[in-house]
């Protein structure tokens, strides 16, 4: 039934389902490279992890690339909660992805305080 339903498809689709198709391919990659989400134990793991995955976009020492800077200084008009809401559900239509799935929302709350307060090394 899949299977007609996506000849189907293809026939009558043909760009869309090869997109849909690629678009399974990195989500499962995505999801096998995080398969059991991030598990940082102590503030300094924390700290590389925010580094390193949010430092892709907003630059390594956190002073902003394709993202923001993420310096205290920049964020002094978020609050808390809503720092951890940009983590876990990102900003629709922006390249600022969600981490839900791969953080959970304690760590998306340590992230947003370490953040908050500059204690990222
Ligand atoms: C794929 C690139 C990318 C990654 C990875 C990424 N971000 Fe972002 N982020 C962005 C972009 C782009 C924006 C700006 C969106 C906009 O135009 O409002 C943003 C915005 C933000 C904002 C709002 C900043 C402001 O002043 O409006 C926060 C907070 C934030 N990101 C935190 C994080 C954290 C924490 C991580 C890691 C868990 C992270 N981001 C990872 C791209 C990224």
């Amino acid at each position: 039934m899949a299977n007609r339903l996506s000849s189907l498809l293809a026939a009558l689709y043909p760009k869309a389902t090869s997109l849909i198709g690629l678009g399974l391919v990195s989500a499962l990659s995505l999801s096998c490279a995080h398969a059991d989400g991030y598990d940082f134990q102590t503030h300094s793991e924390m700290s590389d992890f925010v580094r390193q995955d949010c430092g892709a976009c907003h630059g390594l020492s956190l002073k902003g690339g394709l993202g923001r800077p993420l310096l205290k200084e920049n964020l002094d008009h978020f609050d808390l909660e809503t720092l951890e809401e940009i983590i876990l559900d990102g900003i629709p239509d922006t390249a600022m992805p969600p981490w839900r799935g791969l953080l959970s929302q304690e760590q998306a709350k340590d992230i947003a305080k370490a953040l908050k307060e500059g204690s990222i090394q």
